[in-house]
C-alpha cells in the first residue's frame, strides 16, 4: 500500500504480486458479456511505478508522477496491485483500489472512485466526482459525464450485508453517460447509446438509443458521432457525419 502524505509519497509494504481478479470479479466479468472482448495487452502493474525507491521518494514539489507511460496527481491513491495502462491520466485526489484494471488512454477526473475488480476498457473518460463501483465493467471509449451515479445493490440495506448480491453494471463501446445520470445496477447499455444528463437508467438500454427522463425512456436514435438521427428514413443518414443506419424495431445497426 502506498500512503500519500502531503507531496510525499511512502511505501508502506512491500511490491506485491501481478493483479489477478477475485474469483467472484471473475463471474461478474464473465456474466458481463463484452468484458471478454477486452483484452489486456501491454498492461503495467501500477506498483511496478509506485514501488522503486526512487519513485516513491522523490516525488518533492511535482505535481504528477510519471511512469510506466501514464500519470498520476500526486494526491491519488493507487492500491496495490492495480493495472494502468500507457497513456492513462488520473487526477486530483482519485482512488483506485486493488484489483482495478484500467486501459490505455484513459482519463480519470477528480475524486474518482475505482472500486475493487472495476474493468475499465481503452480510451475511457470518466469525469469528476464518479465513482464506479464492484460489478462494473466499461468496454472502450465509454464517456462518464460528471457526478454520474453507479450502482451495485438494488434493495440496500445499512443493516443487512449485500455483499454477495452485487450485480454487475456493463456499459458497451463508445456509450456515453450523461451528467448526473443514475445507472441501477444489472443492467447492460448499448454500444454508442447516449444517457441524457439526470436519466435513471432501470432496465436495458439498446445499442445507439438516446434516452431521457426518470426513469428514462428512449427519445430517438443517435448516431456513433452523438447526432441525434432523424425520425424517419431508411436509411437514417446522420447530419452531421453522414453515417447511415438501419433502423430493424428496437434496434438499430450500422448501414
Ligand atoms: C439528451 C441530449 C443529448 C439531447 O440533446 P439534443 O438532441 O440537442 O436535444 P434538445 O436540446 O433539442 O431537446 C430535445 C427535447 O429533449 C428534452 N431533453 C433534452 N435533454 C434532456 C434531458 N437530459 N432530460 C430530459 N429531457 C431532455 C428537451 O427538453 C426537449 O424536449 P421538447 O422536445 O419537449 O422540448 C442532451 O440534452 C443531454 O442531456 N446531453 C448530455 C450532456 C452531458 O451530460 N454532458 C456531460 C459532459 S459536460
Amino acid at each position: 500500500m502506498v500512503v500519500l502524505r502531503g507531496a510525499r509519497a511512502v511505501c508502506t509494504a512491500p511490491a506485491v504480486a501481478a493483479c489477478r481478479p477475485s474469483a467472484e470479479a471473475a463471474i461478474l466479468i464473465a456474466n458481463a458479456d463484452g468484458a471478454a472482448r477486452l483484452g489486456w495487452p501491454g498492461r503495467r502493474r501500477a506498483d511496478a511505478f509506485l514501488h522503486p525507491p526512487a519513485t516513491c521518494h522523490g516525488i518533492g514539489r511535482k505535481a504528477l508522477r510519471m511512469g510506466n507511460d501514464y500519470t498520476v496527481h500526486e494526491t491519488a491513491f493507487l492500491e496495490q496491485p492495480c493495472e494502468i495502462g500507457p497513456g492513462t491520466r488520473i487526477w486530483h485526489f482519485a482512488h483506485v483500489m486493488a484489483g482495478a484494471r484500467i486501459g490505455a488512454r484513459c482519463n480519470l477526473g477528480q475524486n474518482v472512485y475505482v472500486d475493487r475488480d472495476v474493468v475499465i476498457g481503452d480510451g475511457c473518460k470518466v469525469q469528476n466526482n464518479v465513482s464506479l463501483y464492484k460489478g462494473v465493467v466499461l468496454e472502450d471509449e465509454v464517456f462518464c459525464g460528471p457526478s454520474m451515479v453507479f450502482t451495485n445493490v438494488i434493495n440496500p440495506r445499512a443493516f443487512i450485508e449485500r455483499k454477495h448480491e452485487f450485480r454487475p453494471t456493463l456499459v458497451c463501446r463508445g456509450a456515453t453517460l450523461g451528467a448526473n445520470s443514475t445507472i441501477v445496477c444489472g443492467v447492460t447499455i448499448g454500444a454508442y447509446a447516449l444517457i441524457g444528463a439526470g436519466a435513471v437508467i432501470t432496465a436495458d438500454v439498446p445499442a445507439y438509443a438516446l434516452m431521457v427522463g426518470v426513469p428514462a425512456r428512449r427519445r430517438g436514435w443517435v448516431c456513433r458521432c452523438g447526432t441525434s438521427l432523424p425520425a424517419t428514413g431508411d436509411p437514417r443518414v446522420c447530419p452531421a457525419c453522414n453515417a447511415a443506419y438501419r433502423v430493424t424495431g428496437d434496434s438499430v445497426t450500422p448501414a
